[in-house]
């Protein structure tokens, strides 16, 4: 079954406790938080000020997308304000293996992430050292972006790679995933659907979450 990591960049900051309860009164368990630095990516998000609040107060695991240079820096004030995953952009570090290792050590599940660009080829000295892999379906920097349909390649290269590992790492995807393409992206191996836009701007977001369990559910079994 995929899981849905809702976005909270795409939810309304007056209202962000509101928000996560609706989305978990449809059954979310895992939140996805976008970390942009304006360095690594043209905008400026959250910081670990709002994870330590966000980890006092729901059950749900949070889901920490670091989209920053140096993210060596960041990864120990984020696990101690309460990240439970933690994932890095391959593009951002010389030393992927180091940060897998500091990120594990501090207790986390440990993420790569590339951007659309970047070759599936680039991560592969190092997919037995992560819990997850992160495959940006939009250039990260923004919610409400258009899914790239380059991604439904992508994921067949990255399940041949991972193809006859005992312990596959899991794979999440991220940007422009909506009802329209949650169903394919299940079908293509996604286990992890990251939603912002079509869950948040939507009249009814734990009905969107509903939508797009079933949708992708049903992808799963095509
Ligand atoms: C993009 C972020 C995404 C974004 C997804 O830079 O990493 O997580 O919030 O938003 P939607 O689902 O609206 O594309
Ligand atoms: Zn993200």
């Amino acid at each position: 079954m995929v899981r849905i990591a809702p976005s909270l960049l795409a939810a309304d900051f007056w209202a962000l406790g509101q928000a996560i309860q609706t989305v978990e009164s449809a059954g979310v368990d895992l939140l996805h938080v976008d970390i942009m630095d304006s360095h690594f990516v043209p905008n400026l998000s959250m910081g670990p000020g709002i994870v330590k609040d966000l980890r006092k107060r729901t059950k749900a695991e949070l889901d920490v997308h670091l989209m920053v240079t140096q993210p060596e820096q960041l990864v120990g004030p984020f696990a101690d304000a309460g990240a439970d995953w933690l994932s890095f952009h391959i593009e951002a570090t010389y030393h992927p293996h180091r940060l897998c290792d500091q990120i594990r050590k501090l207790g986390c599940k440990a993420g790569i992430t590339l951007n659309p660009g970047t070759p599936i080829s680039a991560i592969s000295a190092v997919v037995d050292e992560v819990d997850f892999i992160l495959i940006m379906s939009v250039n990260p920097g923004f919610g409400g972006q258009s899914f790239i349909p380059a991604t439904y390649d992508r994921l067949n290269q990255l399940r041949s790679m991972l193809a006859g590992k005992l312990n596959p790492p899991l794979i999440e995807v991220d940007g422009g995933v909506g009802t329209s393409n949650i169903g394919k992206l299940a079908a293509h191996g996604m286990q992890i659907a990251v939603a912002g836009s079509s869950v948040f701007a939507a009249p009814d977001p734990a009905q969107a979450v509903r939508d797009l369990q079933s949708i992708a559910n049903e992808g799963v079994h095509a």
